[in-house]
């Protein structure tokens, strides 16, 4: 564990029994279906990959980056499209891949963004959900784990573009965030 980790909270194995516990689910779900997962980057890239190795339904993977957090460790609440899908879904099933929902700010419009462009469904999968603090009525039909209100980094989630390599999910020292 490095030092800037306070505990950790998933491992490594914990979050692998989490994704395919999830993959089982979408599987069932989606077999037969014109799927088209959507990756948030930069946050859900590791758990996206993981997620459509191990649905292994045939797929679309398309990417989506959206900026609302600064370097701060709370939402500004805007949103703001940096990079968009890159295809039609149109009359197809989407999912939306996120590594974590806290305010729910982003998913809300990102959701409705989507959705006003006619496809069958838009549905939402998550890593992580914090509903504590949620803002906007926000649902995840897939969610891997609640955590409480605490800011936590690695598989992807970041504090500041850092920790996003770290294989293992963890809190971080509230002092690498006030100092
Ligand atoms: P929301 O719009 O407040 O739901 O924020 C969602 C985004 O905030 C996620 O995709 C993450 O990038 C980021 N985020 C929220 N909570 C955390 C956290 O505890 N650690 C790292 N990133 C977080
Ligand atoms: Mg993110």
């Amino acid at each position: 564990m490095i030092g800037d980790v306070e505990r950790i909270l998933y491992t490594e194995e914990q979050i692998n029994i989490i994704c395919d516990e999830l993959a089982d689910k979408i599987r069932r779900d989606y077999s037969g279906r014109e799927l088209i997962f959507v990756c948030m980057l930069k946050g859900s890239v590791l758990f996206f990959s993981d997620l459509v190795r191990k649905v292994g339904l045939p797929c679309r993977l398309e990417f989506m980056e959206v900026s609302s957090y600064g370097s701060g460790t709370v939402s500004t609440g805007k949103i703001n499209i940096r990079k968009d899908i890159g295809c039609d879904i149109a009359g197809k099933d989407v999912l939306i891949v996120e590594d974590i929902v806290d305010t729910g700010n982003t998913l809300f419009y990102i959701k409705e963004y989507l959705e006003g462009r006619s496809p069958a469904s838009v549905k939402i999968c998550t890593l992580f959900d914090k509903p504590v603090r949620r803002q906007k009525p926000v649902y995840a039909d897939y969610s891997g784990s609640v955590v409480d209100d605490q800011f936590i980094v690695g598989f992807g989630l970041d504090y500041d573009e850092r920790y996003r390599y770290l294989p293992y999910v963890g809190v971080l020292r509230p002092e690498v965030y006030s100092s």
